[in-house]
């Protein structure tokens, strides 16, 4: 008998259970959201006649996107791209689609969002130009229901025109290049961004939350209505609600209030971003007619003039990178699954905080910063007014900076990674009067959409006197870019300012090249325009020691930075590689030498040295690699944590152990070369913590292929990063390959990019071959939407046996 309740109970809460998740999911269909990705036709050029309906696309390439037409093109010494922008080319090109609605959505509103086109975008329906768009990083949307048919075939068209340049100091891409997105609601919705949560109380015991949402009745009706807010917590659980009854005017705007309560609320840090959600409803006569979601996080935090930045009271130093949005060999197209690795990465080096230099970064960036756990300074220009090259934004910014910034801030303040908003970074304005007005105007305007989190900027100009920026008393927190030789006097100068390296360190590296001796530092250029001893070959060592005159090694930085309490932390330029701005070479070299992380995502050696600071893991990570001539002396370095001493064997002879001394990060050798065996042992109160190895390599002879994954979904937009290394026959990466691989990919799966790392490369990313750089390449494959497995071939063609790996499509 008490079984069979139990059964019965059992069943019940399964029921329940059902009930709703289907309850939640008749909430989903509510607002239709859908993928606007697929079938659009595209031509570079200039086609005002396709806005038309009899326009003929016959001679079009049809796409998806995202979709960046300037990683399609050649690399060329004379584009008008210039090297800031990797030589690449911009112009213009136009995409256009039809598109069928079905009848049944003739009473909706339907919008179509787009998340960001690189630049001066304007859109077109059925003939109708809905409005244009210079700013390539700001997402917008459009409202289509007057114009659509339905039950009969639409044409969008989109113009976008990159033609002036140069317009940028890095590579932007070119095209929509990010999301796109149709969405149909009810008349009367919640609008664009609609929502605003804010959390006036945290703490582990109790948070208050008070949400504003603007509703749109766009019906011709006043409405009455229900307005309902459910928060949810981690595990989707309903943790708090608000159920009021409202009215709205017809054809108008209102905001509405809810204030709720969540008791013991688990909070979002960099260690457990505990990630809650609220759902709003509108119901029109007790039938949900809108429905929309809202990340919420809890969490607190403070920037203090002297203990610097403290997460949920906990002191907290901000670990951070400054990144570019490009995605590599992808050029600037959005995938989410290139930022997660690319997180993923940075994550696992023990870095917390991103900078997104210097301008808007995509949605997917900012929800994948929320649910890892990254304190997130999100950046709005790289210029105002004044210029830094002849097309760029100051020439919109009279137009359109106050309906960009708003945007922006409206977009992005639901995340609880964003913890400060910058205005902009080395504005030129600094530096003379005028950014005193500007300055207060752009804080006044993030102030009134946004008054939880501190405006900053980041400056170069550390004399007060000649910081306008400053003199404007608008900011809440001092960002400073470089020279940190000067931070130390900072408390006195600024005293009572709350202050952060916003960038720091720009120092150069070629991932797996290394120049001895290497215990010598250098400046390439000394200094502006000054001439430098470069590599013939455009690499830099990566020893940590050559950096641009304005910067620093990363071993000079962090130890200032470390020591210093009232520094909130720093943001290294940059955690990965970008394209363009490939400081210090000309013509060929096109994409940067300041990552930490190479462009194809292989870390460089300093990678280790922040790992073994920044994060909890036990390092020991010993280089160059063991290929050299005999008798030569080579510099070894090694970067370790948690033990007291390395000790070094060379064949099995030992070398000396060695400790670091005073603040040093690094331990090194100087090792007469013969082949075989280097050893390092870290030990720890004598006894062994970690050992590593390295050995010389033989001939090469096999490929190795390691993906990231084993499985992909088969959406058309998951990838698989496949390194690609040629090794000896027992496994030892062959540390000056550079052997050709051509890729042969079969089933449900397409090579979408192929990088080896090496900034001074002109082969196409999107070539079906690539040289290993160093022993190593990397080949991006994508699911083309097939169920079926795929297999990648790669091959040399030079007697190195061909490899293949499998991945399961699901
Ligand atoms: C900084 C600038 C960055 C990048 C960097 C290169 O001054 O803010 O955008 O140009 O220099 O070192």
């Amino acid at each position: 008998m008490k079984s069979y309740k139990k059964v019965l109970q059992k069943l019940g809460t399964a029921i329940v259970l059902l009930l709703l998740v289907a309850c939640a999911s008749t909430k989903k269909q509510v607002r239709i959201v859908e993928d606007f990705n697929q079938n659009w036709n595209f031509k570079l050029g200039d086609f005002p006649n396709a806005i038309q309906s009899n326009f003929n696309t016959a001679d079009w390439r049809t796409l998806q996107l995202p979709h960046d037409w300037s990683i399609e093109g050649t690399f060329d010494k004379d584009s008008k791209t210039k090297q800031a922008q990797a030589f690449l080319p911009a112009g213009k090109g136009w995409y256009r689609k039809t598109f069928t609605l079905p009848s049944a959505w003739k009473n909706k509103n339907v919008s179509i969002e787009f998340d960001g086109v690189f630049k001066n975008s304007e859109v077109f329906i059925n003939g109708h130009s809905l409005g244009i768009r210079p700013n390539g990083y700001i997402s917008f949307a459009y409202e289509l229901s007057q114009y659509l048919h339905f039950g009969k075939q639409n044409i969008i068209a989109v113009k976008v025109d990159n033609d002036a340049q140069p317009n940028s100091r890095w590579y932007t891409g070119s095209g929509i290049y990010r999301n796109v997105r149709l969405v149909a609601s009810d008349k009367l919705h919640v609008a664009q961004w609609g929502t605003y949560v804010t959390t006036p109380e945290v703490s582990s015991v109790k948070a208050t939350v008070k949400l504003e949402v603007t509703i749109e009745n766009k019906a011709i009706a006043e409405k009455e209505f229900q307005l309902e807010t459910s928060i949810l917590d981690t595990n989707n659980k309903e943790v708090a609600n608000a159920k009021t009854t409202e009215k709205i005017g017809a054809n108008t705007n209102a905001k509405k209030i809810h204030n709720l309560n969540v008791n013991q609320p688990k909070l979002w840090d960099t260690k457990n971003p505990n990630l809650y959600k609220i759902v709003t409803t509108i119901y029109e006569n007790s039938k949900a007619v809108d429905t929309y979601e809202t990340p919420l996080g809890f969490r607190f935090f403070n920037f203090d003039a002297e203990k610097g930045f403290s997460l949920n009271g906990v002191p907290t130093k901000i670990l951070g990178v400054c990144l570019h949005h490009d995605n590599g060999a992808l050029g600037a197209v959005e995938n989410i699954h290139a930022l997660k690795r690319k997180l993923t990465i940075l994550k696992e080096m023990g870095a917390n905080a991103i900078r997104m230099s210097h301008n808007p970064h995509s949605l997917e960036m900012m929800q994948l910063c929320d649910e890892m756990g990254f304190i997130v300074q999100a950046e709005a220009f790289d210029v105002w007014k004044k210029k830094k090259v002849a097309n760029d934004y100051s020439k919109d910014w009279d137009v359109w900076h106050k309906q960009d910034l708003e945007d922006f801030i409206k977009r992005d303040r639901n995340h609880p990674s964003v913890i400060m908003w910058s205005i902009g970074n080395e504005i030129r304005e600094q530096f003379d009067s005028t950014g005193i007005a500007i300055t207060r105007e752009l804080a006044q305007i993030v102030k009134s959409l946004d008054k939880t989190r501190p405006v900053t900027s980041a400056l170069t100009e550390n004399v007060i006197e000649k910081n306008f920026i400053y003199q404007s008393g608008a900011l809440d927190l001092l960002g400073f870019n470089y020279k940190h030789e000067d931070y130390k006097d900072f408390p006195v100068r600024f005293k009572g300012q709350k202050i952060l390296a916003s960038e720091s360190v720009s120092a150069l590296e070629t991932r797996g090249h290394y120049d001895f001796p290497a215990d010598v530092n250098k400046m390439w250029p000394p200094k502006y325009n000054a001439p430098f001893d470069g590599n013939k070959d455009w690499t830099v060592s990566a020893f940590d020691n050559v950096a641009s005159y304005w910067g620093t090694t990363h071993e000079a930085n962090w130890k200032t930075i470390k020591k210093q309490d009232f520094m909130a932390g720093t943001f290294i330029w940059t955690g990965f590689d970008y394209l363009g701005e490939p400081d210090p070479y000309p013509y060929p070299a096109r994409s940067s030498y300041f990552g930490i992380v190479d462009l194809a995502g292989f870390p460089k050696d300093v990678y280790y040295m922040y790992q073994s600071e920044w994060s909890k893991k036990t390092v020991l990570h010993i280089f160059p690699h063991w290929n050299w001539t005999a008798g030569q002396e080579v510099d070894v370095w090694a970067y370790y944590n948690n033990a007291d001493e390395v000790e070094l064997f060379l064949n099995g002879k030992s070398l000396g152990k060695n400790a670091k001394q005073n603040d040093d990060l690094h331990i090194a050798w100087k090792v007469k070369f013969e082949p075989g065996t280097l050893k390092a042992v870290s030990i720890k109160d004598g006894k062994v913590v970690l050992e590593k190895e390295i050995h010389t390599a033989g001939t090469a002879s096999k490929i190795a292929l390691v993906g990231d994954r084993q499985t992909i979904q088969n959406d058309g937009y998951e990838l698989v990063y496949v390194t690609v290394s040629i090794t000896d026959k027992d496994g030892n990466l062959v540390p000056n390959a550079n052997d050709l691989i051509t890729f042969e990919v079969t089933g449900g799966g397409k090579l979408v990019g192929v990088d080896n790392g090496y900034q001074a490369g002109l082969d196409s990313f999107k070539a079906n071959s690539c040289k290993v750089y160093n022993g190593k390449c990397i080949a991006i494959i994508q699911s083309n939407g097939n169920k079926e497995n795929i297999q990648l071939k790669a091959s040399t063609g030079n007697g190195i046996a061909a490899a293949t790996i499998d991945i399961k499509v699901e």
